[in-house]
Formats: structure tokens, sequence, C-alpha cells
């Protein structure tokens, strides 16, 4: 299954995606999560992007765009995929089909995480990441068993750059203006389900892996 997992920043995504990557032995691809490993590493395109990420605004089409045609061909994904993060634009969206097209491919299902603003940036601001696997956990709604350490791989948690509330409130405005499109383009091809993102992540994963089957 070529799933698109799609919200606003702060739904749920990565979280829901984590789930799935268990439940169903598929890749995660965050794009998030690949520029910031970039970012980590000192590559050109992590030096690029950097500017862009840290004031909540997109990375231009381009270079994001080479990046997952890139990650899209490697072996983990000839069975399948979750995307996280991207599409962001209709650009995007549209290069993403080409890509697709000419693999013989195509998406079965973008599952939008449907939650309302005030939630997000309680939802961001109490987030705390693993700078080694990007696990998401919450000082209140998902704390790790020991303060500051990734459950899974023991990696240090940090707070992302642009998790405080002025740059959420930016990267709403980006959704907004360029990322909710995407949800109509997908819309015409009916691929389109949209769940409810409030609630226990446990709920949220049942309402996901029922719009999955449905
Ligand atoms: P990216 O890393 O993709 O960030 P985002 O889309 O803004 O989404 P987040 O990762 O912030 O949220 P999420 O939906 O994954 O939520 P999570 O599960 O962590 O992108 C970052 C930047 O990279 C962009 O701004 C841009 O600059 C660049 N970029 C990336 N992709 C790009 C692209 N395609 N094009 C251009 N630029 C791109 O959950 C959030 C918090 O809530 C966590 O603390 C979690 O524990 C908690 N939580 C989750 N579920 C629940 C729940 N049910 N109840 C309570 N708390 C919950
Ligand atoms: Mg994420």
């Amino acid at each position: 299954m070529n799933l698109i997992l799609f919200g606003p920043p702060g739904a749920g995504k990565g979280t829901q995606a984590q789930r799935l990557v268990a439940e169903r032995g598929i890749p995660q691809i965050s794009t998030g999560d690949i520029l910031r490993a970039n970012r980590r590493e000192g590559t050109a395109l992590g030096k690029k992007a950097q500017v862009f990420m840290d004031e909540g605004l997109l990375v231009p089409d381009e270079l994001i765009i080479e990046m997952i045609d890139a990650r899209l061909s490697e072996s983990d994904c000839q069975t399948g995929y979750i995307l996280d993060g991207f599409p962001r634009t209709v650009s995007q969206a549209e290069a993403l089909d080409g890509i697709l097209q000419s693999r013989g491919g195509s998406i079965d299902k973008v599952v939008v995480l449907q939650v309302p603003a005030d939630a997000i940036v309680g939802r961001i601001v109490g987030r705390r990441a693993c700078q080694d696997c990007g696990a998401a956990y919450h000082l209140e709604f998902n704390t790790p068993k020991a303060s500051g350490v990734c459950d899974s791989c023991g990696g240090s948690l940090y707070q992302r750059a642009d998790d405080t509330e002025d740059k959420v409130r930016v990267r709403l405005t980006e959704y907004d203006r360029s990322t909710a499109p995407v949800a109509a383009y997908y819309g015409e091809q009916g691929v389109v389900r949209e769940i409810d993102g409030l609630g226990s992540m446990t709920e949220i994963f049942g309402r996901l892996l029922a719009a999955i089957e449905d």
C-alpha cells in the first residue's frame, strides 16, 4: 500500500506513521526527518534547507522532489510506503504522480488527520523529538520512560528549532496557503479519507486503520 498521511503541523502524522510501520512493515518516509538528518550531517541539501525550516517556511519544491525521487527508488519502498509531510504543494503532488507513473505505481489512500489550530499549538510546543530516530514524545501527552531519552533507540530528546509558538503560527499559515490545496488535488482522484485527529493516539490509530481498509 502506498499511503499519504496528511494534515497540519502537529496533527500526529509522525506518531501515527510509526504505529503503522510496526503494524504493516512498510517504511515511513518523512521529508522533515530526512531534511533534519541532512542538517545534522552538514550536507549541501541540509544547509540549503536550514534557513527555510528554522523560519517555518517550506523548502523549495525542486530540492524536495529530487530528494523524494531518490528515496522512493530504494529497495525497501518497492512493496509500499507511508509518506509523512509530502507532498506539501500541488507542484510536489504533480511531480509525485509523474514519478509514480514512470514506475507503474499510484497512491492508494490519502488520510487527512483533522486537528484544530488551538490543539496544534499545545501539541507542538510540548513536543520533544529523538535526534536519532525522529520519534515524537510530549511533555504531557506522551512522556518517555526516562526523562530526555528515547524509549525506542535510547537517543537524546530535543526540542525542534521550529517548535515555538511563533514558528507554529507561520507553519500553519504555510499549511493553509500551500498545503491544504493538495487535499483537493487528491480528492479529484477519489482517494481521500478524512479522520478526526483528536482523542487518544490509540483511538486515532483505529480510525486510521479503518480509513485505509475502507
Ligand atoms: P515536518 O517535520 O514534516 O513537520 P510538520 O508537517 O510541521 O509536522 P510535525 O512533524 O510538526 O507534526 P506531526 O504531524 O508529525 O505530529 P507528531 O506526530 O510529531 O516539516 C518540518 C519542516 O521541514 C517544514 O516546516 C519545512 O520547512 C520542511 N519540509 C518538510 N517536508 C517538506 C516538504 N514536503 N516540502 C517543503 N518543505 C518541507 O505529533 C506532534 C506532537 O503531538 C508530539 O509531541 C506528539 O507526541 C503529540 N501527539 C500526537 N498525537 C497526539 C494525540 N492524539 N493527543 C495528544 N498529543 C498527541
Ligand atoms: Mg512529523
